[in-house]
């Protein structure tokens, strides 16, 4: 086995090809002033399993081409067994047509990345309906169990898992259990795009600490919304924990002035808040 470094994921990468006690290689890249993305794979890889670790957080289009260039390089470069791992799939979010002619771009890419893959890992897909347009065999991993894991280095008080929505709860009860915690969920709905109002039905959550998690933090919008209810309910600190820390412009600061105590994610988008490391989940999965 061969873990292949893509830019967006060098430390991930790093951590997998440790994880599996594998050579690491760092391909070449470099970007023409037209704006043309060079790449080089400089190891032979004659016979070997190669696994392309590249997630697509922003800029997407560069990282996806990026991964589609990673992938054909690794095939034409002798590889008899290539692997995808794209933690943090782009474009996830558009899985439906919703108007006639839209494209389904979460489609096409999965299209793409099984034309040059003999396997892909993702992590918290957005939609895991979105794993039938793979043409290649794929699994989503969760992060849900390490993040609990991590909770108990927080030695949090009468500590409540939440969900911000129903969606959420699964991810929470999962959570939950790694740290013999209560999970529950928050009722969510979403006005506009960047807009959600939440409610936290009958939850006792004075006095105690709650950690809200979700599968992506991005704007901080379902945070923020979540943490205004229960501050009125009188929670004693609130953590917010996701797997993709997208954090788009300044939401990190948000959801600090908002008033939550810490931000925690994995590395499946290489961030400042990234204290969990998903590579043993990716290591597992790659060796069954
Ligand atoms: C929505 O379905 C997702 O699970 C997240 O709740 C959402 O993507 C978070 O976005 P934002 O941080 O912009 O509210």
């Amino acid at each position: 086995m061969i873990v292949i470094a893509g830019s967006a994921s060098s430390k991930l990468a790093a951590r997998v090809a440790k994880q599996l006690k594998c050579p690491l290689v760092k391909p070449e890249l470099k970007h023409s002033p037209h704006g043309e993305t060079y790449l080089r794979i400089g190891t032979k890889l004659k016979g070997a399993h190669a696994i392309v670790v590249q997630s697509t957080p922003y800029p997407q289009n560069d990282n996806l081409m990026e991964l589609f260039f990673l992938l054909g390089a690794a095939k034409d470069s002798g590889a008899i067994h290539v692997t995808a791992v794209v933690p943090y799939l782009a474009y996830a979010r558009q899985s439906k047509r919703y108007k006639p002619g839209e494209a389904i771009s979460a489609q096409t890419i999965c299209k793409l990345i099984g034309h040059e893959a003999d396997e892909l890992f993702v992590v918290d897909i957005h939609d895991v309906k979105i794993m039938k347009n793979f043409l290649t065999p794929a699994r989503d991993l969760s992060a849900a169990p390490l993040l609990g894991q991590y909770f108990s280095s927080l030695n949090l008080k009468r500590p409540l898992i939440l969900g911000p929505d129903q969606k959420a709860f699964e991810c929470a009860s999962r959570a939950a259990v790694e740290l013999g915690a209560e999970s529950d969920y928050l009722t969510k709905k979403r006005v506009t795009p960047t807009k959600v109002i939440t409610q936290t039905k009958s939850l006792d959550v004075a006095g105690r600490d709650v950690v809200i998690i979700d599968d992506i933090i991005s704007t901080g919008g379902t945070i923020i919304e979540a943490t205004k209810s229960l501050k009125q309910c009188r929670t004693r600190r609130i953590y917010a924990a996701c797997t993709h820390a997208v954090l788009v412009g300044n939401a990190l600061k948000k959801l600090t002035a908002a008033g939550v105590t810490k931000v925690i994610a994995t590395d499946t988008i290489e961030t400042q808040v990234s204290v969990a490391s998903v590579a043993p989940v990716i290591a597992e999965a790659i060796r069954k």
